[in-house]
Order: C-alpha cells, then sequence, then structure tokens
C-alpha cells in the first residue's frame, strides 16, 4: 500500500510517501482501505513539533473508507461497511493518509450512504463543535432536532472548519445562530452552513449587532480567539451562559473580568477533543451519525465549506494549505477512491 509517514517532527517536508505492507489488524481492532483523508490544523501541529513515538508516523486523525478486515473479538458483520474513522493518530502511528489503517474498532463510525467528502470531515471539527455546544449549564448534553429551540448560540469564527461544524449542528437541532467573519466572502460563506445573522467583526460593533438579535444574551459562545475575543464575550453572556473555548487563535492567555462574570454566574469552559470526558464523545458520535443519517450535516461550498482535494503523493502541499489557513476543507484522496 501507499502511505504518508514521517520520521522527525518538521516542516510539510518531512512528509514522505513510502510502500508498506496491508497491516494486520489486531484484537479489537478494524482494517480500514481510506478513500478520504481530513485535514486538520492538529495534523500539521503535531507533525511540526512531536517526534513520533513509534518511530514514525503516518499523519492524520479524521477519515473515511470501507472495512476490509477485522480483528478477533470484532463483529465480522462489519467487514464491507463505509464508515467514518475518529482520531486515528491520536497517541498510535497509524493516521489516515495512507491507503490502508488499522484502529481500536469504538473508532469507526457507520457512514451509510453519506458520501466519503462528509465523512472525512466529521472527526475532529464536529466532536468539537458538539462538544462546545453541549457543554454549558442552560443546555442539553445531546444534540437533535429541537435540542436548541429557544437558545441563542454565538459562533466566533463561522467560517472555519469548527465554526461551520458548530453553526450545522446548531442549526440542526434549531437554534438561532449568530456568527462573526472578517469578510463578505466568509460572511457568505457563514449564511450558507446556516447561520441566520452574520456579523463582520472587522467592520461592525460585534456587542451591539449581537444584542440586537438576542437582547438578553447568548447561551452559549463557541470560540476560536479567546484572547481577543474576552471583552465581546463578556458582554454578550445570557445568565448562567457559556464561553466554550476550544482554540488560542490570535494568543495564548485571557483576561476574563472577574465581577462581570460573576453577576450571571457565567462559564468559561476550556475543551480539547481529544481529553473530552468519553461519556461526553460517546453522546456526541451518537448525535453526530444521527444528524449524518437525517441529512442533517454536509460539506461543500453549500454547506458553507468549500473542498480543496489533493491526491495521497501531494500531502505536504495538503498540510501546507492548512498550515496557511485555506479557508474550507482539505481533504487527501487515495487511490481507493
Ligand atoms: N480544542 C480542540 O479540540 C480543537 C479541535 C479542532 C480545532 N482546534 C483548533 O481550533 C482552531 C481552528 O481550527 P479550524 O479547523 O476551525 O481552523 P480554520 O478552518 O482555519 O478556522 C479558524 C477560523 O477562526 C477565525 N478567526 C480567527 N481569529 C478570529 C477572531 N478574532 N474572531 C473571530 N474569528 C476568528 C478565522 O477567520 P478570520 O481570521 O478571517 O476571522 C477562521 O475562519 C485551530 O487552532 C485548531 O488547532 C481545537
Amino acid at each position: 500500500m501507499k502511505a504518508v509517514v514521517y520520521e522527525r517532527a518538521g516542516a510539510p517536508s518531512v512528509l514522505q510517501v513510502v510502500d508498506r505492507p496491508v497491516p494486520e489488524p489486531g484484537p479489537g481492532e478494524v482494517l480500514v482501505r481510506v478513500a478520504v483523508s481530513g485535514v486538520n490544523p492538529t495534523d500539521w501541529k503535531s507533525r511540526q513539533s512531536t517526534t513520533p513515538r513509534d518511530g514514525w508516523q503516518i499523519p492524520n486523525q479524521d477519515g473515511a473508507g470501507v472495512i476490509e478486515a477485522v480483528g478477533t473479538g470484532v463483529d465480522e458483520s462489519l467487514t464491507g461497511e463505509r464508515v467514518w474513522v475518529w482520531e486515528a493518530a491520536w497517541r498510535r502511528p497509524w493516521g489516515t493518509a495512507s491507503e490502508y489503517t488499522v484502529v481500536p474498532v469504538r473508532q469507526v463510525v457507520l457512514l451509510g450512504a453519506a458520501p466519503f467528502d462528509l465523512g472525512a470531515s466529521l472527526g475532529i471539527p464536529f466532536l468539537t463543535a458538539h462538544r462546545c455546544l453541549t457543554v454549558g449549564e442552560t443546555v442539553p448534553d445531546q444534540l437533535h432536532p429541537g435540542a436548541l429551540a429557544e437558545r441563542t448560540v454565538l459562533v466566533q469564527g463561522g467560517a472555519g472548519a469548527v465554526g461551520n461544524a458548530a453553526i450545522q449542528l446548531a442549526r440542526w437541532a434549531e437554534a438561532t445562530v449568530v456568527t462573526t467573519v472578517s469578510s463578505p466572502e466568509k460572511a457568505q460563506l457563514a449564511a450558507a452552513a446556516g447561520a441566520s445573522h452574520v456579523v463582520n467583526y472587522r467592520e461592525q460593533d460585534v456587542v451591539a449587532e449581537v444584542r440586537k438579535i438576542a437582547p438578553d444574551g447568548v447561551d452559549v459562545i463557541v470560540e476560536v480567539a479567546a484572547a481577543r475575543n474576552a471583552a465581546v464575550d463578556a458582554q454578550l453572556l445570557a445568565p448562567s451562559g457559556t464561553v466554550a473555548v476550544y482554540a488560542d487563535d490570535g494568543g495564548d492567555e485571557v483576561t476574563i473580568p472577574i465581577r462581570a462574570m460573576m453577576v450571571p454566574n457565567a462559564r468559561w469552559q476550556f475543551v480539547l477533543i481529544y481529553t473530552t470526558p468519553w461519556f461526553a464523545k460517546a453522546r456526541a458520535i451518537d448525535n453526530l451519525a444521527a444528524a449524518v443519517a437525517q441529512g442533517g450535516v454536509h460539506v461543500g461550498a453549500d454547506a458553507g465549506l468549500p473542498l480543496h482535494y489533493y491526491p495521497l503523493d501531494r500531502a505536504a502541499e495538503a498540510h501546507q494549505a492548512v498550515q496557511d489557513s485555506v479557508v474550507g476543507k482539505v481533504l487527501i484522496t487515495t487511490s481507493a477512491q
């Protein structure tokens, strides 16, 4: 099989395309023939900063494909199923930038007839978005149509991959969704994702604009740039509302006005998908599977997430594109596509 491998941390040029034997699934594992590998910022950050623990690493956490074989203890009827894969490369060398990968069976989810492009875009962004939308005190811990009816959500950075996922999931759950962007082009994408109100944070007064839509404040803020937006967020939270901080874009330290946040019993909740408690992740996986089956989430420009395709042997360019903050979703396709 063809696989993308790196043996030392560094620039995209450390990624090499090599020939390897197809792996055998171990006990409790499945062998997946990968059709599409999704690239996220975490993939290039790991590649750039972390020496592979096993001496080699296939990058990329997310992917979609077909189960080719199962290891001992795994239901054989899974063979032939179309699946999406989450956290394939978390503390394992078997990422998805390869024609085949092996993962523990709990890390594959049935995709049904949904496109592989969607499956390869779900794991990191949608699981993170689900956690952000459900971690607050005044929102339910599960998403389904109606779950967020009567609730207002503010998604900071609605044209990003996680921002897009948060908008789509919140809309599927029937929230009112307000989002911020930095340009008219990104505003179009955020509206296509389902945001009912889009604010250009470079040109408009975010607090004033959001207050017009949510005079009593918003229940949840899905926050990509807390260091930049903390003062705005603090002015926009509804009583017992939550700021769910999932990234340190724009700065890694945040100043929060304590007394102003005591008054509404506000919550600032930090989110990392890898270490999210299993009970919350399991709910997110179930809810996402339902959203996919119901046609509640999509990828592509029509859903506010333009797709950028690269073949396996151009994986380095795919990583560079994500590193350069390309707008949309970067996907690596294999010959199994
Ligand atoms: N905690 C976790 O588990 C987790 C999971 C997934 C991703 N992440 C992290 O989250 C970040 C985003 O990931 P992604 O895949 O969504 O990346 P992305 O597609 O590049 O999106 C990032 C978005 O943030 C927006 N943004 C930046 N500064 C902003 C600000 N001050 N106000 C509002 N929006 C702002 C950007 O647009 P403009 O600059 O044009 O505004 C861009 O649309 C990365 O750092 C990633 O590593 C963390």
